[in-house]
């Protein structure tokens, strides 16, 4: 992990090893470019231009700079229009370039200075940069950094800032930043280990292990505990695995004796689909069926290190869905925590009823919200694709907060409708509800069976099926999980808490 700071030195004098400008895409790249350009002797402007980079967020050309100015290497970055530049274009310019970036071991940026040079640009200017130099290699011989084979070298990063600037500010803004990615890459590495290594026992001794560290209240319930407590839909999913379910249980107290914001996340450590199993292209990246449940562990992480004036609980209910002589079959029914009931006719259909006790369970502590995200269907994912992740829910003012972080954060939400019509879809004939609807409207669906278990407490559902992994890479994420929508639930809850 680089250290960040801040410095009033003139890009042309500082001394680094990289130097990195940012540059708009359009027909005036900005003026931070002309001193630098004067200094080396190079119209930079028309060198741009020569070689086709039109500054889309992340386009980047590098140069030596001969001993012309006090860094080795420039490397100027696009931040996209001037117009749009911001947190977000400065994020993902960041995140793309930071693989190149990390083979330098001192880098001096004025990136974050392509925004209105106060904290938020700053903040995503760090998180995107360790976001992008995320590299998940512990299971290769030879640490991987794409084509070139160099390890990372990055040591040292200087944010350069104007002389009057607010140096308080700034350096919370870096250190936010830092918090905010660091706990999406610790959800992405257990979402990347691979389920043979991340079983619901592993999981819990991960959150244990964190909640030590970052002084947060923890307890595990066994499988044995949870059958005391009826946690019929934990065990009932957990039942074909020779990896027994859990139910952790974490909490922060950042106000005193106030109600606490209530999260969780659905952590299914491999989905095989039980019983109606799957086809083996869709298992294929099935070990990120706990991806929802790193989110929030990831939440409770940052939140222990920010200490926000808030209150936060946990229950994530984490299982392994195999099919087995032990394993729960269609027709079965289930009694969830508090005594519902619900008919499995579909035993890929397991995140929700894993879920409905958690739900059930946090909803009896009287959260003033509360809000899970799951990888839930591929409903959502035909839906919204993998860029865009659903949100539904019983309170628009929670959906709307949570989907102004999700913009802040860079990971989208889009609500679908808690269609309570559809209710009619999950009507059984011999238990409370169903498991599966047809086959449309799935994410709805879905969702309209969690409700039964939430109450009246304003609650919101992500189904982050699409976001949280990306099966193929692209610019900004390598193949792998992404840690959504961890930033966005972090940023809501900075954003509930009283005064910072
Ligand atoms: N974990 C899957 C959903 C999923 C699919 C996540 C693809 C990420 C990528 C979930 O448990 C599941 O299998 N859902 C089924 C539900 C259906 C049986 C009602 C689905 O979406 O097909
Ligand atoms: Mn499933
Ligand atoms: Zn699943």
């Amino acid at each position: 992990m680089p250290k960040f700071e801040l410095s009033s030195a003139s890009p042309a004098k500082v001394a680094a090893d990289l130097l990195i400008l940012p540059f708009y895409q359009g027909r005036d790249p900005g003026p931070g470019l002309s001193e630098i350009g004067k200094a080396l002797g190079v119209d930079l402007p028309e060198t741009l231009r020569e070689h086709q980079i039109t500054g889309h967020p992340g386009d980047s050309l590098t140069f030596p700079t001969l001993g012309k100015i006090a860094a080795r290497t420039l490397m100027l970055v696009g931040v996209g229009p001037k117009a749009e530049a911001g947190p977000g274009s400065i994020r993902r310019a960041a995140q793309r370039v930071a693989g190149r970036v990390a083979r330098f071991v001192t880098v001096a940026t004025a990136l974050h200075q392509a925004g209105d040079g106060g904290p938020d640009p700053m903040h995503a200017f760090a998180e995107g940069l360790l976001l992008g130099t995320y590299r998940f290699d512990r299971y290769k011989r030879q640490p991987i950094d794409d084509a070139s084979q160099q390890k990372p070298a990055l040591k040292r990063v200087v944010a350069l800032v104007d002389a009057g600037a607010d140096t308080k500010a700034l350096k919370a803004a870096l250190r936010r930043g830092q918090v905010y990615a660091e706990a999406a890459n610790w959800a992405r590495d257990l979402v990347n280990t691979p389920a043979l290594d991340a079983t619901p026992e592993v999981l819990a001794k991960e959150a244990t292990k964190m909640a030590a560290l970052h002084g947060l209240q923890c307890k595990v319930w066994t499988k044995a505990q949870l059958q005391k407590a009826g946690f019929g839909g934990i065990l009932g999913v957990g039942s074909g695995s020779v990896n027994e379910p859990r139910l952790i249980e974490l909490s922060y107290r950042g106000a005193g004796t106030s109600r606490p914001i209530a999260i969780t996340g659905k952590g299914i450590t491999f989905d095989s689909g039980g019983l109606s199993l799957k086809q083996p292209e869709w298992m294929e990246t099935m070990k990120d069926d706990m991806g929802g449940a790193a989110a929030a562990l990831a939440v409770m992480r940052a939140i222990g290190q920010l200490k926000p004036k808030v209150n936060v609980i946990a229950a994530i209910p984490t299982a392994e869905n195999m099919p087995s002589g032990a394993a729960i079959r269609p027709g079965d029914v289930l009694r969830h925590y508090g005594g519902k009931t619900s008919e499995v006719l579909n035993t890929d259909a397991e995140g929700r009823l894993v879920l409905a006790d958690a739900l059930a369970f946090l909803a009896e502590k009287k959260p003033t919200v509360l809000i899970d995200s799951a990888t839930l269907t591929g409903a959502a994912m035909i839906a919204l694709g993998s860029d865009v992740a659903a949100i539904i829910g019983s309170d628009q003012r929670l959906i709307d907060d949570l989907r102004a972080a999700g913009t802040d954060e860079g990971e989208p939400l889009w609500q679908l409708p808690l269609w309570t019509d559809y209710r009619r879809l999950i009507e059984s004939s011999v238990a409370d509800v169903k498991n599966v609807g047809n086959r449309y409207g799935g994410a709805i669906t879905a969702a309209l069976f969690l409700k039964e278990f939430v109450g009246d407490v304003p609650w919101a559902h992500l189904d982050v099926a699409g976001t949280a992994f990306t099966d193929r890479g692209n610019h900004f994420w390598p193949r792998g999980a992404t840690g959504a929508p961890a930033r966005t639930i972090i940023r809501y809850i900075e954003s509930k808490a009283g005064g910072r």
